[in-house]
């Protein structure tokens, strides 16, 4: 039954766009006075595959719990199909907690329950009779490839077969919405690329709009039509995935991609990619003596991605004896030259 749209004072439901799944306006959410996002604002359009992308520290847990109903922002304004979800009485959040699915990354399984029983949790916390949230979880473990295996617990099951059962558990509700939060992260690469193909089937084939939190490029690549890039709690930038993988325009994105920042270099320079610990005086003072200068740098947690205008004749070796030189540097495992060293001479 279609849920009556709850009016803000100042917001007209009615301009958000119908075919948003959700939509984040200004949302900002702080832990200890410090924002682990800052002033979101978002569309993720209905029936779509959206990845969200960033470092870690990026926010996106954070945004993945606030679209799931387990936190509530400080501010700002989030609506599902067009209803206000801050707006709720508990019992009503509740609800709509059921047409949301969560996947994680460590599958979250309780040992000592069969991927059946598992699976039919949900559907026991929702009062739902013994006999029909055993049909049910038994139906969703078909569709995930595990009909023959309900009776497993989860120390007999594998990585993958873990996940799989994540997702029944995450689907047995009848959710319009998944959310994924690094669901392949802890899987090896052919069976991320299974969970991968399976959350792409079940998405089209229950037409749920899903959200796929990673900081895997290639996650985004197989995966998302859209994608939105977080970076210290801000949005980089967000679009079709085609379009901003192809064009991207801030910086965390194309450190994301391995892609060089596009700038007109002067002749006899190149770019060189180094990740280091700090950007200080001193480091500048040795990069300048070697005729080169930062083209971009992007400040995560603990450390700086940067791109570096440098003569050809400096090497990624010559950056790493002579300007990032501190001998402790080469024990320091923050301390590492970037994917571009490889091949480099
Ligand atoms: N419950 C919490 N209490 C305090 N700080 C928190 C809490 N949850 C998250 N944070 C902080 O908020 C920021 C964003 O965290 P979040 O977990 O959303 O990042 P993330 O992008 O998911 O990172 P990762 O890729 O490592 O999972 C971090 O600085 C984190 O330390
Ligand atoms: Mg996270």
């Amino acid at each position: 039954m279609p849920l009556a749209t709850v009016s803000l004072p100042g917001r007209d439901p009615a301009s958000l766009p119908a075919s948003s799944a959700l939509e984040l306006r200004g949302i900002t959410k702080y832990f200890g006075g410090y924002p682990a996002l800052s002033d979101l604002t978002l569309s993720v359009p209905r029936g779509s595959r959206t990845g969200i992308i960033g470092r870690s520290g990026a926010g996106k847990s954070t945004l993945v719990r606030l679209l799931s109903g387990l936190e509530t922002p400080d501010s700002g304004e989030l609506y599902r199909n067009g209803e206000n979800l801050l707006a709720l009485s508990p019992a009503q959040a509740r609800a709509r907690q059921r047409r949301t699915g969560l996947v994680f990354q460590h599958f979250n399984l309780l040992s000592q329950r069969t991927a059946l029983h598992n699976v039919a949790l949900p559907l026991e916390l929702a009062g739902v009779s013994a006999k029909k949230r055993e049909a049910l979880a038994h139906e969703a473990l078909t569709q995930v490839g595990l009909g023959e295996l309900v009776g497993r617990y989860p120390a007999q099951l594998s990585g993958g077969q873990k996940q799989r059962v994540g997702i029944a558990r995450a689907l047995v509700t009848g959710p319009d919405l998944l959310l994924a939060d690094e669901a392949t992260s802890a899987l090896d690469p052919e069976t991320s690329a299974s969970i991968l193909e399976l959350l792409i089937r079940l998405q089209r084939e229950r037409d749920l709009t899903l959200v796929i939190v990673t900081h895997q490029m290639e996650v985004i690549r197989s995966v998302a039509t859209h994608v939105a890039v977080l970076d210290q709690g801000h949005l980089a930038e967000s679009g079709e995935t085609k379009q901003l993988l192809a064009q991207p325009r801030h910086a965390v994105t194309r450190a994301l991609l391995g892609a060089a920042p596009q700038v007109h270099l002067a002749a006899g320079q190149v770019l060189r990619q180094v990740t280091l610990p700090a950007l200080d005086a001193a480091v500048l003072a040795r990069l300048a003596a070697l005729g080169g200068s930062v083209v971009e740098a992007h400040q995560g947690r603990g450390q700086t991605a940067c791109w570096l205008a440098v003569p050809e004749s400096v090497s990624l070796a010559d950056l790493w004896a002579q300007m990032l030189a501190p001998k402790r540097a080469w024990h320091d495992p923050r301390f590492h030259l970037a994917a571009a060293w490889k091949g480099c001479p």
